[in-house]
């Protein structure tokens, strides 16, 4: 039996309501496609809108062609194997609305062959873009010892990843990093479990994920790209997985003197939401809006969202 992921979008009633206010809204840019739950739920809230989506995987862009395009009656999508840090005005023109849902989808995490899990053994790939780059393995197998540690401590936050650094560079010289369980099987020998329910190769995990696809480095230049295609009075919303994201992201949207920060502080999945998608813990949304608010529809919105995420 064939087993399909399926990807449930985080926070989706509060990007629908982060577009609320908006003037008009004729042109939608979604840089994260995914499996296009977003994308389709602005698309059925704004049936009128021509929609552009990039994806940097060949696989979400496939999926949403054939599954998605037909689906939408009367609206225009286009979806493209891009990355969003390329997005050029210039090129595609001003939009009214974008969005970007970092991270990884459902389908890149489950899928064995992608190297993404330590659950289901597979090739140490980690690129999201398969098309080019550098692998996991390649990284394993080729970076010092001091590289690795960076890595591990900064993107993972890892306070001590000496040992498993260590025992990676030891393992190496007799066999070359291949696969996910080879890896988890080392990482769970040297750390051990210390937290229930908590695979100890979570975050090293991770942290190869975001060098793998250099991450950070993506979203610095292309949330200033997003910026930059913002019509006056259009909103860029930035949901983010990995507090170092979210801190560029807030920093970026402060020091912009476009706009302002629509939601004075970050906006989180509620409760329930959390409870029926572990994935939306933690997940945080911030909104820029190009332009000057003008007072009304600025304290529209604010009633909108829970006190609690516009206080300052
Ligand atoms: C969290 S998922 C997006 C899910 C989507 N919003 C949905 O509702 O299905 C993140 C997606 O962004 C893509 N992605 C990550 N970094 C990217 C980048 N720099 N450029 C383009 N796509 C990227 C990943 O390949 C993945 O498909």
């Amino acid at each position: 039996m064939t087993h399909v992921t399926t990807h449930v979008p985080v926070l989706l009633q509060e990007i629908i309501q982060a577009t609320q206010g908006i003037p008009t809204i004729e042109k939608m840019f979604d840089g994260t496609f995914g499996r296009g739950g977003h994308c389709r739920a602005l698309m059925e809230a704004y049936p009128q809108a021509r929609v552009l989506a990039f994806d940097r995987d060949v696989e979400a862009v496939q999926f949403g062609n054939t599954n998605l395009i037909d689906k939408i009656k009367g609206g225009f999508l286009e979806i493209i194997h891009s990355d969003y840090r390329d997005f050029r005005s210039d090129q595609w023109g001003l939009f009214d609305f974008i969005l970007l849902d970092l991270g990884v989808s459902s389908p890149q995490l489950d899928e064995a062959p992608r190297g993404f899990s330590f659950y289901h053994d597979g090739p140490l790939d980690m690129r999201m873009d398969t098309s080019q780059g550098i692998t996991a393995a390649e990284l394993l197998n080729e970076l010092r010892e001091e590289e690795l540690i960076r890595i591990f401590q900064e993107l993972g936050e890892i306070r001590r990843p000496y040992r498993v650094v260590r025992a990676l560079i030891h393992d190496r010289s007799e066999k070359k990093w291949e696969s996910t369980k080879q890896l988890a099987g080392l990482i769970e020998r040297v750390d051990g479990w210390s937290v229930k329910g908590h695979h100890p190769a979570t975050q090293y995990f991770m942290a190869l994920r975001m060098a793998v696809n250099s991450e950070l480095e993506g979203v610095h230049k292309g949330v200033r790209q997003c910026l930059a295609g913002l019509k006056d009075g259009g909103r860029l919303a930035v949901i983010t997985f990995h507090s170092l994201e979210d801190r560029i992201v807030k920093q970026i949207f402060k020091g912009e003197v476009s706009g302002f920060c629509f939601n004075k502080k970050v906006i989180q999945a509620t409760e329930e939401e959390v409870k029926m998608n572990s994935r939306a813990r933690s997940a945080k949304l911030r909104i820029f809006q190009k332009g000057r608010p003008l007072e009304n529809e600025f304290k529209k919105f604010h009633k909108k969202f829970r006190q609690s995420d516009i206080d300052s």
